[in-house]
């Protein structure tokens, strides 16, 4: 639905109609009440004015029929309001599984983002038109807010978690891109711009500039380099649970309860290794804390998606990603072959 609210920004997401319907219609109400009600009050107040100084008002007895109207009609409304915005946030917060993923790393004051080819941006984000685009954002200190307003679209990025936020820009163009929570000094320069490109001139932007290796490329290296592949061997025979196909799979832990292997789940378990430790493996990993980067952290969790990725199932830009050169010995059940 297309309502445009006046002077609110351009439209340019899936999600801008919708949002600015539902505020046009929080507009319209509380102008109309605004006025149904200033109207009433002058004229009662005219009405029922003090006609000589000793005049003694009536008493007035409860209508309940009154106080049902005034008690229904209001309680309709405000559910309405209450059931059309769950709708909106519910698909707003729900990324759709085959969104193009771009990982953001905040930090005072920039915005750092990254392509799964590896391309690097600060501060700029080019994206495909008509494509659901996934962010997945972290902050490397304070707590920052993501903000498009051409998108309807805004988060909290919050240190130590990961905060994703999805959407579908439906116009080419240039928009803004802000931080919308107070961050220090210069918060108002920590600003930038979302390049939402026609699907060639995207992929054109893609193949352009040395992307030094995609991001799970990037993963790993690290994974070597830090030798965490030592102990998490691709043949289950290490210290550590083999990661091939774990990623988007539902891991049994040693206290009986389960967890999703995402990235929130690579992150925690690299820098907390002992708060969910998979079934049938001891808590010896110790943890990476201040040895990786919240940037360090999106690759590996890239790298070990990239063992778990459905050939097929990704996006044009994904396919970049590269087979990882630790290929499972044995291929694990829920994750077909890769060539
Ligand atoms: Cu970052 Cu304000």
């Amino acid at each position: 639905m297309q309502v445009t609210v006046p002077f609110s920004p351009e439209q340019a997401s899936t999600y801008s109609g919708e949002v600015d319907a539902l505020y046009g219609f929080l507009w319209a109400l509380t102008i109309f009440f605004g006025v149904v009600l200033s109207l009433a009050i002058l004229y009662f107040a005219v009405k029922f004015r003090r006609r000589h100084e000793d005049e003694i008002p009536r008493g007035v007895e409860g209508s309940i029929r009154l106080e049902v109207v005034w008690t229904v009609i209001p309680f309709i409304v405000s559910m309405g309001i209450f059931l059309w915005g769950a709708n909106i946030y519910y698909r707003m917060y729900r990324p759709p599984a085959e969104a193009l993923d771009i990982y953001v790393v905040a930090k005072q004051w920039m915005w750092k983002f990254q392509h799964l080819d590896g391309h690097r941006e600060i501060n700029e984000l080019h994206i495909p038109v008509g494509r659901k685009v996934r962010l997945m954002m972290t902050t490397e200190d304070v707590i920052h807010s993501f903000f498009v307003p051409a998108f309807r679209v805004k988060m909290d990025v919050v240190p130590g978690k990961y905060s994703t936020v999805w959407f579908e820009a439906t116009k080419p163009g240039r928009y803004h891109l802000f931080c919308a929570e107070y961050c220090g000094t210069s918060h108002s320069g920590m600003i930038g711009w979302i390049d939402v490109m026609e699907a060639p001139e995207y992929q054109d932007w893609l193949s352009g500039g040395a992307s030094g290796g995609s991001l799970a490329s990037s993963g790993e290296k690290l994974f070597q380099q830090l030798a965490c592949n030592t102990c998490h061997k691709s043949d289950g025979t290490g210290r550590g649970p083999a990661l091939e196909g774990v990623f988007g799979k539902t891991v049994k832990l040693q206290d009986g309860g389960t967890v999703t292997a995402d990235e929130a789940y690579v992150r925690e378990s690299i820098l907390n290794p002992r708060a969910k430790v998979v079934a049938g493996y001891q808590p010896i990993m110790p943890t990476f804390q201040g040895q990786v980067t919240e940037e360090q952290l999106l690759e590996l969790a890239a790298y070990i998606k990239s063992l778990s990725a459905r050939p097929g199932s990704e996006g044009s830009a994904d396919a970049a990603m590269p087979a990882g050169s630790l290929k499972p010995a044995q291929a694990p059940p829920a994750s077909a072959s890769r060539q």
